[in-house]
């Protein structure tokens, strides 16, 4: 098939590629010249686990192609993807004008039907406002259709070629026929696509992130409580997990939520509620929750050091909102970094992907390392941010040796408590019992 993909960001390109890679032909169109250019030279603009060999190989055979005109993207597209920024406004709601306006430009470009879908993660009701768009500048046959997407980022290949399901919102049987047949080799595996209206789609996907959320602030929750009745929240979380109706995944505590997708889509779906006059009450203490827990760490560094860190220097083990991405769109590391920059602490950061990103927002205020050691050399304290893999089993010796006192806080819960004791560190996790000196005399049992 024939396909564009208008927006060339973690969701677009990863879109596009997999797309290419069951052997469809597809234009990726983007208004960033520099995206594009990189990328029309081989280059990827983001770190995304597996991307690089499809990317690759799709460019190669001639699949899969960049361009900045919208004209040439659409041209022979059957169907074309909107995978547009949907950013907060002012006020919450999530910001239409890149999925709108590129609509219009669509509706004038185009010479005969096509299909228009909205990955983008859009309230209720905005398929009927594409429509009404499109529809108010050409006399084509056209279909809109909602197809929220789902992968993760870290994961996202893995996600598009495998998902656990497709969502395809339309009332249009010609789309319906063509998105079944466009699907089809990703869910070969019985994962099924699940048809249904345009509303119910665009409600999913604000309804699968906003729960996912709810379960980590749920989950942040029951670790502040740990910590005042003594009791370790990994614990709480096995036992709970292990019951069916609960389930496993996503039951982790830690420094609160990031990213490009559950801050913004949390928020608009409690502002779209809003708008009918609905208070969602539990995504309003979600909110709440997550913005208290992304100050915990802070909280308990200022505690340690008597409330004044003014010239100490911390080493803060990972940057992205969480592993296996460079992204660092609401992520933690960055709120943690102006408060400690703000109380006249010194920042040494290592990120295996991210310190990139974090150079063009933050510059020269703190120092990147080369890698997780130098970043600890003279520190007074090392704060674990994102649990990438790598910081999982360090070299504790040459841990405990760089640090100028042994404290560690970690926002990650990623080494077991016993191993603490062991090797003398002051560690404080989340919602789980602080090792100390006592501790490792033999307080802790
Ligand atoms: N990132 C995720 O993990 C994820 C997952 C599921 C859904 N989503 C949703 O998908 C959408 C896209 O997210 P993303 O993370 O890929 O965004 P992104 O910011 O990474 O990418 C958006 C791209 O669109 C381009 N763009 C902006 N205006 C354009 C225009 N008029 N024409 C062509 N290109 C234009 C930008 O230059 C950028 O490359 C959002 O609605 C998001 O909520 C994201």
């Amino acid at each position: 098939m024939k396909i564009a993909v208008v927006g060339t960001g973690y969701v677009g390109l990863v879109t596009g590629t997999c797309l290419a890679e069951t052997g469809n032909q597809v234009m990726c169109v983007d208004v960033n010249e520099k995206k594009v250019k990189m990328m029309q030279e081989g280059q990827l603009p983001i770190y995304e686990p597996g991307l690089e060999l499809l990317f690759h190989r799709n460019i190669k055979q001639n699949r899969l192609n960049f361009t900045t005109d919208l004209a040439v993207a659409i041209e022979s597209a059957q169907i074309i993807f909107l995978a547009l920024p949907t950013p907060p406004n002012g006020d919450g709601a999530a910001d239409l004008s890149f999925v709108l306006g590129a609509a219009k430009n669509i509706a004038v470009l185009m010479k005969q039907y096509k299909v228009i879908v909205t990955k983008s993660t859009v309230p209720v009701g905005t398929a009927d406002k594409v429509t009404a768009v499109i529809k108010q500048h050409t006399k084509q046959e056209f279909a809109v259709v909602s197809n929220p997407e789902f992968l993760r980022e870290g994961v996202a290949v893995d996600d598009f070629m495998k998902p656990d399901r497709v969502v395809v919102g339309t009332t249009d049987e010609r789309a319906r026929r063509l998105l079944a047949e466009l699907y089809a080799p990703y869910v070969r595996q019985g994962n099924p696509i699940i048809f249904m209206d345009e509303r119910s789609s665009e409600l999913t996907k604000y309804a699968a992130n906003s729960f996912l959320a709810t379960k980590i602030s749920f989950m942040n929750e029951i670790a502040n409580l740990c910590e005042l009745v003594g009791a370790d929240v990994d614990m709480v979380r096995r036992g709970i997990g292990s019951d069916d109706r609960i389930g496993k995944r996503f039951l982790f505590s830690g420094i609160g939520y990031g990213g490009s997708c559950f801050p913004k889509d949390v928020q608009a779906l409690a502002k779209s509620s809003d708008e009918h006059h609905y208070k969602f009450k539990i995504l309003e203490s979600v909110m709440e929750v997550n913005a208290l827990q992304k100050k915990i760490l802070v909280e308990k560094v200022l505690k340690y050091f008597n409330n004044d860190i003014k010239g100490k220097r911390f080493a803060l083990w990972g940057l992205a909102f969480k592993p296996e991405t460079d992204d660092i769109r609401e992520a933690p590391a960055l709120q943690i970094i102006k408060e400690l920059l703000n109380l006249g602490a010194k920042i040494v950061a290592f990120d295996p992907e991210a310190m990139p990103n974090v150079k063009e927002l933050v510059g020269d205020k703190i120092v990147y390392a080369n890698d997780q050691y130098e970043a600890l050399e003279n520190a007074d304290a090392l704060l674990i941010l994102t649990e990438w893999s790598v910081f999982r089993t360090p070299d504790f010796e040459q841990v405990s040796s760089l640090l100028k006192s042994k404290a560690i806080f970690d926002g990650r819960n990623l080494y077991d408590l016993q191993k603490m004791i062991d090797y003398g560190f002051y560690y404080n996790s989340i919602g789980r019992k602080v090792i100390t000196e006592y501790a490792a005399v033999g307080l802790y049992q």
